[in-house]
């Protein structure tokens, strides 16, 4: 079984070509589709909501993870979830109390992730580790792809997979934001299970399949 999952990130992708795009990524081994939403308020950009959620659903069976950069997002769970999410990331910084946010998003059948940001210590959500199904390591500053992974991500990373495996939970560490064929095998070798990739997949340079496989060669 391969060591780590790879996450496509639509937000590079090419929107005229979108069920193409999908439909290649699964052809060509992703493990799961992300999806940033951005509301223009935890981030300065505005992203897409659950109508591109239900496009994306249309065109693979892969998982749906929804990486939620916005303010008050258990407004939007309902309808993420409809739209067909399996899996939805709230930012640790955008909610008041994130334990009943937390709570909230347990009313519904999804799976629940907590994103913590480059400057957001891992200490601070020790309480919410036994709720959860996936940590979110931010190794870049939200908001936009195309940016250079920060390299303290990692130590994070290693003190996380440290505590999950010292308490015996069964929580994924998700990194997200850098990724690429030079950053993968350090993120991997410090204990990250998925790798969220936008830019190192959808370019111009080569296709999305090749992209893939650099990403997979360290494995
Ligand atoms: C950034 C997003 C990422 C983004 C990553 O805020 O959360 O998912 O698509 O892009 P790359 O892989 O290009 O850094
Ligand atoms: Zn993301």
């Amino acid at each position: 079984m391969a060591r780590f999952k790879l996450y496509p990130s639509i937000l590079s992708a090419d929107f005229a070509h979108l069920d193409k795009q999908i439909r290649e990524s699964e052809k060509c081994g992703a493990d799961g589709i992300h999806i940033d939403v951005m509301d223009g308020q935890f981030v300065p950009a505005i992203t897409f909501g659950s109508p591109i959620v239900e496009a994306v659903r249309r065109s693979t069976d892969l998982p749906i993870d929804i990486h939620m950069m916005t303010i008050a997002p258990e407004n939007h769970f309902k309808e993420l979830i409809e739209a067909g999410a399996d899996s939805i990331t709230i930012h640790y910084e955008a909610c008041h109390d994130v334990k009943a946010t937390l709570e909230e998003l347990g009313k519904h059948s999804v799976q629940k992730s907590v994103a913590i940001n480059p400057a957001t210590p891992v200490e601070s959500i020790s309480n919410v580790m036994g709720m959860i199904d996936q940590i979110l390591v931010m190794s870049v500053v939200p908001g936009a792809g195309g940016q250079s992974f920060i390299p303290e991500s990692l130590t994070k990373i290693a003190i996380l997979s440290d505590q999950i495996k010292a308490q015996g939970l069964s929580v994924s560490i998700q990194v997200d934001g850098g990724i690429n064929s030079t950053t993968i095998a350090d993120t991997v070798n410090s204990g990250a299970d998925i790798l969220v990739a936008g830019s190192a997949v959808f370019n111009d340079s080569f296709s999305i399949c090749d992209g893939l496989s650099k990403l997979r060669d360290i494995d």
